[in-house]
Parts: C-alpha cells; sequence; structure tokens
C-alpha cells in the first residue's frame, strides 16, 4: 500500500500553539515538506512557529486563531481554511483536560472539555469528509488517547470525550476505508506537554514524570503511523503492552486500579 506523500500538501493542524501539535507542525515542516495552516486560541504562539518554520523551511504557514471550545468554532474555522485554497489533511490535535473530583468542576467546564475534544475532533472530521469525498482524496487523523479505551477517574469527563472520538474515528475508518479518504487515529499514553501541568496531573505523577513520552517522540510516532495509513497508532511498548493486557480483566477492576493510581494527594 502507497504511503501519503505530504510534500507541498496544505496540512491543517488544530491546537498547534503548543505541545503535540506544535511539534506535528515541525515534522510536517521540516522533514516532509508540507505546507501548514495552524490553528489554536493563542495567536501569538502561533506566529512564533509560523516565523520559525517559515525561516528555517520551505513550508509557507498560516495562521488562524480559532477557539473549538465554542460550538461554531469547527465551522469557522473549516471555512477559513478552504478559503485559503486546497486543504489535503486535517489533525484533529487540539484537546484539554481537567484532574480531579469529578463535583469540584463546572458543567461549564466539562461543556468546554467535551467542545474541544469530541464537538471539534467530530464536526471537523465530518466536514473534512465531505470536502475530501467531492476531491477524491484526503486524510484525517484524529489524536485521541489512552483514556479513549479505559474510564479514568478523576479525569473521568476527559476519559468520556477521548472514548467518543475513538469510536467516532474508528467506525469511520470502516465507513470509508475504500473510498480513497484515509481515517487514522492516535492513542497515547501521557505526554510531557502543557496539558500535564495546567491540569496539575505533574503534582501527582512528579517521580513518574520521567515515563512520559517527549513530544517531539510522539509527534514523529504520529505521523509515521499516519504515512502508513494505520487504523488506530499505540506509540511505545509500554504502552501497546498494556492495552493489549487489559483486554483481558474486568473493566471495573480496571477501573478500580486506575482510581487508586490517579487518586489526588489531597
Ligand atoms: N499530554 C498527554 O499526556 C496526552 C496524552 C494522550 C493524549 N493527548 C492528546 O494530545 C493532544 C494534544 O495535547 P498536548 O498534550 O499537546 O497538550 P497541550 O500542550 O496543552 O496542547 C493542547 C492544544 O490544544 C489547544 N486548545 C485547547 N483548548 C482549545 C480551544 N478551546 N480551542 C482551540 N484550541 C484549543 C491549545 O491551544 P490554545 O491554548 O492556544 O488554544 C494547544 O495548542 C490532545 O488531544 C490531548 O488530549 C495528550
Amino acid at each position: 500500500m502507497a504511503k501519503l506523500n505530504f510534500k507541498n500538501k496544505r496540512i491543517l493542524i488544530t491546537g498547534a500553539s503548543s505541545g503535540l501539535g506544535k511539534e506535528i507542525a515541525r515534522i510536517l515542516a521540516y522533514q516532509e515538506e508540507a505546507h501548514l495552516i495552524i490553528a489554536a486560541r493563542r495567536l501569538d504562539k502561533l506566529k512564533e512557529l509560523q516565523k520559525e518554520i517559515e525561516l528555517n523551511s520551505k513550508s509557507r504557514v498560516t495562521v488562524i486563531r480559532s477557539d473549538l471550545g465554542k460550538k461554531n468554532g469547527p465551522q469557522l474555522l473549516f471555512d477559513k481554511a478552504v478559503k485559503l485554497g486546497k486543504v489535503d489533511a486535517i489533525i484533529n490535535n487540539a484537546g484539554m483536560t481537567c484532574y480531579g473530583k469529578t463535583d469540584t468542576f463546572s458543567l461549564i467546564e466539562f461543556e468546554t472539555i467535551f467542545n474541544v475534544n469530541t464537538h471539534a475532533a467530530v464536526n471537523l472530521s465530518y466536514l473534512f469528509l465531505k470536502y475530501f469525498l467531492k476531491k477524491k482524496s484526503g486524510a484525517i487523523l484524529n489524536i485521541t488517547s489512552q483514556a479513549a479505551f479505559l474510564p479514568v477517574p478523576y479525569q473521568s469527563v476527559y476519559a468520556a470525550s477521548k472514548h467518543a472520538t475513538q469510536a467516532f474515528t474508528e467506525a469511520l475508518y470502516q465507513e470509508y476505508k475504500k473510498s480513497g479518504i484515509v481515517i487514522s487515529s492516535f492513542a497515547p499514553g501521557g505526554i510531557a506537554t502543557e496539558m500535564i501541568t495546567k491540569s496539575g496531573l505533574n503534582e501527582k505523577f512528579k517521580s513518574e514524570s520521567r515515563l512520559l513520552m517527549s513530544a517531539e517522540k510522539a509527534a514523529k510516532l504520529a505521523i509515521k503511523g499516519f504515512k502508513k495509513k494505520k487504523y488506530c497508532v499505540i506509540p511505545g511498548i509500554q504502552m501497546k503492552m498494556t492495552n493489549f493486557v487489559n483486554r483481558f480483566i474486568p473493566r471495573k477492576c480496571l477501573t478500580s486500579i486506575a482510581a487508586g493510581i490517579y487518586k489526588p494527594r489531597k
């Protein structure tokens, strides 16, 4: 099967202002010679990345400020992106979490998490799928998480949002595998990014922080799997094995183990 070739293709990456999305942008520009549309809320961070990439490569980078926490965010981003010219692939990477007992957060916080992690990924996948079907080519990569396969106490809404996006993406893969449109998902375990520090997960897992994958390595594996048109990539041997073994343990038991691991210190 021929691999995806991103050279001179235009790729939209959501959540490119930091972490995994930023490293994916660098790999696509420096190694794959793709042109980019980078989106997120923090315009200053996006412009910094645009400047860096355009200075060091032949890639053309367009910046779009986009708030995917808002219900109309995905449609606005789609409209702006396709107005720029042909878009060849989308990477739905934007994401957020919160860490702690469920009753300590507000419903507004949960709605925003669902909007960014699920609603935006589903809506942008849908809008681009229809756009790609018309062109008879295109590729969609949805970044989910290991939390897409197991309930995570103290990150209950995050895990629920990622379960939905994973299920949606796997279903899309089967529906469109003969259409010429590539659908893939990337489900990593812990990555050392702002998501960990902003949520306070770094405080809980201080001593385990060396076990986190670097954003650079995770991005490399995400693009490698996407190019190979993989159904779902789980990066790292440790995560692959955990994922495999988990299939044979009752879900209630696994969730109870996860509750012990994730229980906040205070
Ligand atoms: N870090 C981990 O351990 C880990 C593990 C598994 C999966 N993942 C997944 O990997 C993806 C990238 O996360 P990361 O670890 O790289 O975290 P990160 O560094 O916090 O990056 C998250 C990105 O999402 C964007 N974003 C957040 N809220 C947004 C909103 N309302 N509208 C538009 N963009 C928004 C952020 O940009 P702005 O703030 O500028 O808007 C940022 O660019 C996420 O889907 C996450 O669930 C992460």
